[in-house]
């Protein structure tokens, strides 16, 4: 439908890091671009242990540190995720595999890409964004260059027609 939001949905493992991180950026993005009642953003986890949990802290002081404000709770992600969104955006190859082996439908399997396909300056090899869970305050700051770089790529395909 020609007023219908662009859904997306970043996924990681916990959802407590590297999706909510992209999420936030995302939103900050399309707030920026006045265009944030275009999109319906979201993230969730293929993992179960930290569902009800806030964004990592670090997560949101790196973010914070950037004007970029993490919220939500973690949830895992779902069957009716499939249905809902657009793209369903994973964070590194695991989530990849995950998200493919639970996908109802090829239809569905289809909505399924790496984040960082998006940025131009990515390449096959690399299209993981790194787990910083038990890392440095530097992996969560790298977390963000990686997300945004994408988050930005992702953005110029949806407002040319190219995604989803
Ligand atoms: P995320 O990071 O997948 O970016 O949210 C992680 C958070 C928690 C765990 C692993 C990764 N964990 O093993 O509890």
């Amino acid at each position: 439908m020609e007023n219908e939001p662009v859904k997306l949905l970043f996924v990681c493992l916990g959802n407590i890091c590297r999706s909510p991180t992209a999420e936030g950026v995302m939103r900050h993005l399309v707030e920026e671009a006045g265009i944030a009642d275009r999109f319906d953003l979201d993230s969730a986890g293929t993992g179960s242990w930290h569902i009800g949990d806030p964004p990592d802290r670090r997560s949101t002081a790196a973010a914070a540190a950037r004007g970029i404000k993490l919220d939500g709770r973690a949830r895992g992600v779902d069957g009716g995720d499939f249905e809902h969104f657009d793209l369903i955006l994973a964070m590194d190859a695991y989530n990849l595999r995950d998200l493919q082996a639970i996908a109802p439908t090829d239809e569905s399997e289809a909505k399924v890409k790496m984040l960082r396909e998006f940025d131009p300056m990515s390449t096959p090899d690399d299209y993981d964004v790194p787990d910083p869970y038990y890392g440095g305050p530097d992996g969560f700051d790298h977390v963000i260059d990686l997300v945004e770089a994408a988050c930005r790529g992702l953005l110029d395909d949806v407002l040319a027609g190219r995604a989803p």
